[in-house]
């Protein structure tokens, strides 16, 4: 089944007027069961209206997304965040009080009124209330819940601004918002709190300490899914299908490494034969000089701002043609952690 045609409307946001006319563009579209694109401050969202079980069935036939893989849902408020859920355990309301709104999903047991389409047909639900006052904005106006992966063709890397989207997406949607360079600029971290105990199924800004920390008492073991393997990876793909190995990977071949100097590079380099003028190198601290590489771009030593920048030189690199990107191995400490997982997966 083909995606409908279309040439995406591009709209900005960047004053009072244009931000609220394109609020109710946004919004039209949407209850009239259309898919738009819309920013959030972790990165671009596919969005429909998550009551509406055609609409959402769109945003799949768009990404050519599996059905297997359920769908987070967006939210403003409390209220609404209740409505999509059939309990809301302590856990919850501490994780929600303290990082809501913001880069958390937290996985929940569904309300009945959630389409099977948005839970791919399980007993939970992913919920989030974004940062971002655009996406707010839009659900405010709405009243409804949306439905949003990230706006990108299954598979491929996230967008983190509206031009990435328009690239990806633009012959298949009516409407892409611009709301500027996504500010988190990775996708949020993903908690399980449906069951007895806490589990991170996907790693994400919001780190494994930062939630104990909210936790509090309730600091029940958290299981850190990421830290885990192979079997232990092949058990969770049911559980949150989009921790599938090779997933948020660029066209190109990643490789993550640790140099000495420049030598040591193009030693460890040769063995993928790939021609320099096609090989990018993405480093934070060795940063190599005086070869023919395609590109080599430097990212803040920063984790915070690493993300913000990691995924824009990953589309660029591709746009540019990229057979090879070799990126400097990131810290191992805890707020590197869902860097290093994006990583590590694209790298599979
Ligand atoms: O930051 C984000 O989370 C972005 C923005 C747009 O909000 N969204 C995003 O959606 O990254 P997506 O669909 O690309 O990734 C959602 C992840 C997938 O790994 C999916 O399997 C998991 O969340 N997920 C969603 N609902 C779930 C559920 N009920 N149980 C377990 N995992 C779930
Ligand atoms: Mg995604």
């Amino acid at each position: 089944m083909d995606a409908e045609r279309h040439v995406a409307e591009v709209l900005p946001t960047h004053t009072p007027e244009l931000f609220a006319a394109a609020v109710r563009r946004a919004a039209d579209l949407l209850r009239a069961g259309e898919v738009v694109a819309l920013p959030t401050e972790t990165v671009y969202g596919l969005a429909a209206n998550a009551l509406d079980a055609r609409a959402v069935a769109k945003i799949y036939e768009i990404k050519g997304r599996p059905a297997h893989n359920p769908i987070i849902v967006h939210v403003a408020d409390f209220a609404l965040a209740r409505r999509c859920v059939s309990a809301w355990p302590e856990a919850a309301e501490r994780l929600a009080k303290s990082f809501w709104p913001g880069p958390l999903t937290l996985v929940l047991p569904r309300a009945s009124e959630i389409p099977n389409l948005v839970t791919a047909g399980g007993d939970t639900v992913g919920v989030r209330w974004p940062r971002h006052p655009f996406m707010q904005a839009v659900i405010r106006e709405c009243g409804f819940p949306l439905a949003a992966p990230s706006a990108n063709l299954s598979n491929q890397v996230s967008p983190t601004n509206a031009e990435h989207v328009r690239q990806g997406l633009g012959g298949r949607i009516p409407l892409i918002v611009d709301g500027g360079q996504s500010q988190v600029g990775i996708e949020s971290t993903v908690v399980d709190v449906s069951g007895a105990g806490v589990r991170v199924l996907r790693p994400g800004m919001i780190h494994e300490a930062a939630l104990a920390a909210a936790l509090g008492e309730l600091r029940w073991p958290i299981e850190e899914m990421s830290s885990q393997k192979s079997s232990e990876d092949a058990r969770e793909t049911l559980r949150s299908p989009g921790l599938l190995e090779r997933h948020y990977a660029p066209t190109a071949r990643l490789v993550v490494c640790a140099w000495r100097d420049d030598d040591d590079l193009l030693a460890q380099l040769a063995v993928y034969r790939a021609h320099a003028a096609h090989t990018f190198v993405i480093a934070h601290t060795r940063i190599p000089s005086g070869m023919n590489f395609g590109g080599v771009s430097v990212i803040p030593h920063d984790a915070e701002a690493y993300a913000r920048a990691l995924y824009g030189e990953l589309h660029r690199c591709d746009a540019e043609g990229a057979e090879l990107i070799a990126v400097e191995a990131p810290p191992s400490r805890p707020e590197w952690a869902a860097i290093a997982d994006r990583l590590r997966r694209a790298s599979a």
